[in-house]
């Protein structure tokens, strides 16, 4: 294992955990052939190894060239001199391999390239927790593999300008992960929760996912999340459109008091009426919640106590129709109006159109979920989305307006997390079928100051998930939009190409001063690759992930402009366009129904009906 032949040079200087090395005569920078493997010799990035008798030290090289050199002899060096600066990060006894050092080495150690059979002895060949990701950039022949158990408990990152692949190593990684081996899967009980904000991944995981998306394709299932599930204090300001906080007690009141009449018509396990609250997630109507309390705000009353209610029509919950009460009058004979009101009309007002707003049926009118006017719904909380045949569930949110997508993922994780917390003791739960969360696109709900339910919970998950074996991966291509707390609580980076200065900063802030180097090379990572750090890896490395092939990819793939543009014009019809925008989807169709015209008459008295 010794072999003269991976000799690069000696060590001239330590301090802390940088090593000047001397690189020796014989290293030319280059390719070097060991036992038929080639290996980059003297690149940064590249892995050296420091034997100090039983013990090995392993260092990441950071800095090549003079610069490398210690400071004190730079100006007397020439500009050939071959130097090299490296980053202890790990040392090894025997087999086993350890993240950190308990040794310094001495001046004039020998420093050696590391080959295949020393990252062997690193990474551990067979283990359960490592999954393949991709091959060391440095030596292509050498597997690149991640520790799954620290990737899910410890978070992680993965970041990078757009295009520079990181849905197709997300991709890549949950097939790795959800793969058979000889038909047999790796991990039969794998549970990742996907939230796929482009509608991309649905093709390429198709055979190992189930799709919910709230305007469905073939095949898919129909997205929901019940209203009732979700935070009443979130729910109430997006109904109302804002309210203050003295008037929203009156809403509270109303929902508690329709959950505990639904409790009564209905048992569910584990809630007794004592113990219930306004959280507590039982199904009750919001029509019938709309109409008590407008009936209470349009209430106009007659008669000498003025305590007849001078109502004209009854209101209809289930049309949404609000009574009709006489109008109150100036004068001792009244109608009078109802003092008691709490003054929310222009509140309700909202509540109602939003219940009339097609576009938030998948909250509002959610299919089974929808509890009657009793609070009685067919299905109790969503289960489905977690408890399918498939290791992967994504959750399509293409066709989702964007003002309501920060409440919609804030509620989503807000129901997966608070199930899995209570349910924690149990074989459900994620201590014992641990959850991976995959946030794509997190800088465009996981930021800002303000109230944002995502943003909290997507805290709580990174902060205290690992102890209910729930894990998030936070993906983005603007990590300096992402909430700080988010990111700085990943323990694992997979870092691809990233150009923007102001981005760049905030990855190398997560890492350790003497690692911040190997930021540096971000900007010239080809597509694909990612410099991965932290506790997944053991050792941080440049990687090529793995092109899971072009039926796999998500589809997110570059358009071929030349190609494309020296294709012949084909006849178009700009009414498929705007069929597709006003329908939401991409696949609306404009079909000629060829209908036939009948004249109708109009004319309510010669109706025959
Ligand atoms: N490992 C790889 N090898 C070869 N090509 C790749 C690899 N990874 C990604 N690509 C290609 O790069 C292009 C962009 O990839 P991808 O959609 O994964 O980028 P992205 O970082 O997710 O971008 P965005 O931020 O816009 O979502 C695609 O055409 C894809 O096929
Ligand atoms: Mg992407």
């Amino acid at each position: 294992m010794k072999s003269p032949q991976t000799l690069l040079g000696h060590v001239v200087a330590v301090s802390g955990a940088s090593v000047s090395v001397h690189l020796v005569e014989s290293v030319a920078s280059g390719l070097a052939v060991i036992d038929g493997s080639t290996y980059r010799v003297g690149q940064v990035g590249s892995f050296i190894r420091i034997p100090l008798g039983y013990q090995d030290l392993f260092g990441v090289v950071s800095q090549v060239g003079v610069s490398a050199a210690p400071e004190s002899l730079q100006v007397s060096l020439e500009a050939s001199a071959r130097w090299m600066k490296v980053e202890l990060v790990g040392e090894a006894i025997g087999t086993s391999f350890e993240r950190g050092i308990s040794q310094h080495p001495n001046v004039n150690d020998e420093v050696h390239l590391v080959t295949e059979q020393d990252l062997i002895r690193i990474y551990g060949e067979t283990g359960i927790d490592q999954v393949h990701i991709g091959r060391l950039s440095s030596a292509e022949n050498i597997n690149v593999r991640i520790d799954i158990d620290k990737l899910l408990t410890r978070h992680c990152a993965v970041l990078g300008s757009t295009g520079s692949g990181k849905s197709t190593t997300i991709a890549s990684l949950l097939r790795a992960i959800a793969a058979s081996s000889s038909d047999k899967p790796l991990f039969p009980s794998a549970r990742i929760l996907l939230l796929d904000i482009h509608g991309e991944y649905s093709d390429a995981l198709s055979d190992i996912s189930t799709v919910f998306r709230i305007n469905p394709n073939k095949g898919q299932n129909e997205l929901f999340i019940p209203y009732w599930a979700v935070d009443p204090s979130d729910l109430i300001s997006f109904l109302t459109g804002g309210i203050v906080d003295d008037k929203a007690m009156h809403l509270y009141d109303k929902i508690t008091e329709l959950k505990q009449k639904a409790l009564s018509k209905k048992k569910y396990p584990g809630v007794d009426e004592k113990s219930l609250t306004v959280d507590t997630p039982i199904p009750y109507s919001l029509n019938r919640l709309w109409l008590e309390l407008i009936d209470a705000e349009l209430r106009t009353f007659e008669g000498p106590d003025r305590d007849q209610p001078a109502l004209v029509t009854e209101g209809d919950a289930r049309t949404l129709t609000p009574p009709k009460y006489k109008p109150h009058a100036m004068g001792s004979k009244g109608p009078f109006i109802n003092t008691a009101a709490p003054g929310i009309k222009r509140q309700l007002v909202n509540l109602r159109s939003r219940l009339l707003d097609k576009q938030y049926d998948f909250l509002l009118h959610p299919g089974e979920w929808e509890p009657d006017l009793n609070g009685i719904s067919q299905k109790d909380l969503p289960e489905s989305w977690l408890g399918h045949q498939f290791p992967i569930t994504i959750l399509d949110l293409s066709g989702v307006p964007s003002q309501v997508l920060i409440r919609l993922i804030g509620s989503i994780l807000k129901i997966v997390y608070e199930a899995l917390f209570w349910s924690r003791d149990k074989s459900e739960g994620a201590i014992a079928r641990p959850l991976f969360v995959v946030m794509e696109e997190a800088h465009r709900y996981l930021y800002g100051e303000a109230k944002n339910l995502a943003r909290e919970t997507a805290q709580r998950i990174v902060k205290e998930g690992r102890k209910y074996g729930i894990g998030a991966m936070i993906v983005s291509q603007r990590p300096s939009e992402v909430d700080d707390t988010i990111l700085s609580q990943c323990g694992t980076f997979i870092a691809l190409r990233l150009s923007n200065p102001v981005d760049r900063n905030s990855v190398q802030g997560t890492l350790p001063d003497n690692l911040a180097t190997l930021m540096d090379m971000l900007p010239v990572l080809r597509t694909g690759e990612a410099i991965i750090t932290g506790e997944a890896a053991r050792l941080p490395m440049r990687c090529r992930v793995t092109f899971p092939g072009d039926a796999y990819c998500p589809n997110s793939r570059d358009p071929v402009v030349a190609k494309q543009w020296s294709l012949p014009r084909r006849p178009e019809s700009y009414e498929r366009v705007a069929a597709s925008w006003r329908a939401q989807s991409p696949r609306a169709k404009v079909i000629d129904t060829k209908i036939t015209r009948h004249p109708v008459n109009d004319d309510p008295d010669k109706q025959e009906e």
